[in-house]
């Protein structure tokens, strides 16, 4: 008996693989894209008054009215589409399970479903579950800044083509969609008669400053002729630092959303009651929050990115999210040091630095070879401790 053929090419997880050997190395961990610390106290405390007050039982399957409305209030905010809470938004454990959700829910086998890579490594897994076909679609590396190219786009659609994942603010690249870049890819959506599944997760974590003076989020739902199309992913885990609660959602069409429940009722039936409760009131947070959450992360960013250009490693500062991914070549090439991978182990061992080696998240892999993914989603000691080791490796020259 043994793993079944669907998840045989996806092995152990590279984090699983990166972890326990930055363990044994005593290595400071950028590698996975997890706070070190925890989220807000207020938020906290009010999981605690709602375990106390609010029911423990079953939550309706679609989610607790309290927070699909705070959802759906918050979407209307954001892009000016009222929504129905009842009918329009799914609450789900985490985004994690609203892509399955999604891809079982509205996929059939053999359907072809276009990815940018690099990817999030839950898309292609869950599309191998419906059993669907991805489609790969590069991000090119043009000195440091992520683009498609719209012709390789539209060459990849073919008549089996149902929809296009999409990943705004972007994991790994920091990439934030331009309005304009959303509108190629909505204009292929339309022609082509195809679903958008956007993955939003990181839409609170975009730094627009001198470095990226034009960054904004952008959901595709909200573009001429897209909310019908699209299907929209987001969490509590990014935005709050609370990515061990679980808690997500997908906002969609009534029609769109019957299909993702048709999956979600058999996965999980219904997410945490009372933590949907916090939840709700997390979705209340003032703007002040964001804004010193943004400038938390943007110093972060900088510090570790200041540090990585010291020691010659090729940055530009991501738009958004949680990550910068570093051109290694300045470094590895002096020491004779191909590939992600071999960049990766040799600063466990010498730097006593954790990261990601990107070629897992590309179907073409010589085109991330180049690059290395940096989490600065930790605390300034963690960084600083980063830096430091960063720095000591440049001082030694190895
Ligand atoms: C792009 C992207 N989508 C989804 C997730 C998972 O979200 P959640 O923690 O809500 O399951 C992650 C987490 O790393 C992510 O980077």
């Amino acid at each position: 008996m043994t793993v079944a053929d669907r998840f045989k090419p996806f092995g152990t997880t590279i984090f699983a693989e990166i972890t326990s050997r930055a363990v044994e190395a005593q290595a400071v961990n950028l590698g996975q894209g997890f706070p070190d610390f925890d989220g807000p106290e207020f938020i906290k405390l009010a999981a605690k008054r709602a375990i106390d007050e609010k029911p423990n039982q079953y939550a309706p399957m679609g989610g607790v009215p309290e927070f699909t409305n705070a959802i759906a209030s918050r979407w209307q905010r954001d892009t000016g589409q009222a929504i129905d809470p009842k009918s329009q938004v799914t609450v789900t454990a985490g985004c994690t399970e609203a892509i399955p959700a999604t891809t079982l829910g509205l996929l059939n086998p053999g359907d072809e479903v276009i990815l940018f890579e690099p990817y999030y490594d839950s898309y292609p897994a869950s599309l191998a579950m419906a059993g669907a076909k991805p489609v790969f679609v590069t991000l090119h590396d043009r000195g440091g800044s992520f683009a498609f190219d719209e012709a390789e786009l539209r060459a990849a659609v073919t008549s089996k083509t149902r929809a296009i994942i999409l990943n705004t603010p972007h994991n790994p690249t920091g990439k934030v969609f331009s309005r304009a870049e959303l509108e190629q890819i909505a204009g292929v959506c339309r022609e082509q008669d195809l679903l958008c599944i956007s993955d939003e997760v990181y839409d609170r974590l975009v730094y627009r400053d001198e470095h990226n003076p034009e960054a904004e989020h952008v959901s595709i739902a909200s573009l001429p002729g897209m909310a019908e199309r699209t299907i929209t992913l987001n969490s509590l885990g990014k935005t709050f630092s609370l990515t061990g609660w679980k808690i997500g959602w997908a906002i969609a069409s009534p029609e769109l959303t019957e299909g993702i429940r048709a999956a979600h009722q058999y996965l999980t039936y219904a997410v945490s009651t009372p933590m949907q409760y916090a939840a709700s009131e997390a979705l209340g947070a003032p703007g002040s929050y964001y804004e010193e959450l943004t400038a938390t992360f943007t110093a972060r960013r900088d510090a570790l990115a200041a540090a990585l250009e010291r020691l010659g490693f090729k940055v530009n500062r991501p738009a958004g999210g949680y990550f910068i991914l570093a051109d290694h070549r300045g470094v590895s090439e002096p020491l004779g040091l191909k590939t992600d991978v071999e960049v990766c182990h040799h600063l466990i061992e010498h730097a006593g630095v954790a990261t990601i080696p990107p070629t897992a998240f590309y179907d073409h892999k010589q085109r991330g070879q180049h690059l290395l993914r940096f989490a600065f989603c930790k605390t300034q000691e963690t960084i600083d401790a980063a830096v430091q080791r960063l720095q000591k490796l440049a001082r030694a020259g190895v």
